[in-house]
């Protein structure tokens, strides 16, 4: 073992001995990704983060979109602090997490994040252990990966728990949303892969999308996609997002609200299906990040 990961080892040691009481319940991590841009990533994250704490659950909403960091403006935030700050200040992560509705807790991006994985060994042992000591804080990490597929996002999506694919019914984002899967894939044959159809015109569309990514990826790549569900096409997302306020605070009775509630009630009946056959924690298959 060399010694980033001894370190990383102790550290896991420590934090457990931190947190004796919720050491057996470490946080769920789930990386929201896609293969095309814009197809509505980060409204879902966001939304889907607040429901699951609307149904008491503690979450942490971290943005990861590297270039486009924009969880905080959807929430109508100026940021105070982002990872960045973490970095450049050696600040604890506590610091620069932030409050949205509901109790949310958040993380917001920075233009420097794409660094995190060419930092030296010091920053980077900070960014992990900082982690480690919220990952048993929380029942759920959320990433707000950016669209696509970097070498620095790659090591992050496969060490969360469970992947939620996001694509809309458009021919170009089915197509690079396979991509997306297939590559990970090659990485990963065991991690669980979550479908979600966003903008669907009706269920119908959606079911018929989510069915030909089924087949095609159960045809070439012998792997079980699960259709998590869809989110329907709703004037009242943009409205939010000009309104800066998530639509599932602004308007909760609207339709896209009623599509992620339904998909989060979906979610956590069904995640005992998928998530535990993963039986490998979020931290330590970030340890991977040092071998
Ligand atoms: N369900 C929906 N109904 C209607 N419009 C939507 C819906 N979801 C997203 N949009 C629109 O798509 C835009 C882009 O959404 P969002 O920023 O969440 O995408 P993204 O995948 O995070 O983008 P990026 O790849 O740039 O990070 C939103 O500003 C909104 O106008
Ligand atoms: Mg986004």
């Amino acid at each position: 073992m060399n010694d980033q990961a001894r370190i990383l080892r102790e550290q896991v040691i420590q934090a457990r001995k931190n947190h004796p009481s919720t050491s057996k319940k470490e946080a769920k991590a789930i990386a929201v990704m896609s293969g095309k841009g814009g197809v509505g990533k980060s409204n879902f994250s966001l939304n889907f983060s607040l429901s699951l704490q609307k149904k008491g659950y503690k979450v942490l909403l971290f943005d990861m979109d590297i270039g486009m960091a924009n969880i905080d403006i959807l929430l109508g935030n100026t940021q105070r602090y982002t990872i960045i700050h973490m970095f450049e200040s050696s600040i604890s992560m506590d610091q620069i997490i932030q409050s949205g509705p509901e109790g949310l807790s958040y993380i917001a991006g920075g233009s420097g994040l794409k660094d995190i994985f060419h930092f030296n060994e010091q920053k980077r042992n900070h960014f992990l252990s900082q982690l480690q000591e919220l990952a048993f804080n929380y029942d759920y990490i959320i990433f707000d990966m950016g669209a696509g597929i970097t070498n620095d996002s790659l090591q992050m999506i496969l060490s969360c728990n469970e992947i939620f694919l996001v694509t809309t019914c458009e021919p170009t984002a089915m197509t690079d949303a396979y991509s997306a899967l297939k590559f990970i894939h090659n990485h990963d044959q065991g991690i669980p892969f979550q479908l979600i159809i966003n903008r669907a015109i009706n269920r119908e569309h959606a079911n018929k999308t989510a069915g030909r990514l089924q087949s095609v990826t159960k045809q070439f790549l012998k792997k079980e996609l699960i259709h998590l569900g869809s989110v329907p096409d709703d004037k009242f997302v943009s409205m939010a997002v000009m309104e800066q306020t998530p639509f599932l605070i602004k308007y909760p009775s609207c339709l896209a609200s009623r599509g992620i509630e339904g998909l989060t009630s979906r979610y956590l009946n069904e995640r005992t299906s998928s998530a535990t056959k993963n039986t490998h924690t979020f931290m330590t298959k970030l340890r991977r990040l040092f071998r």
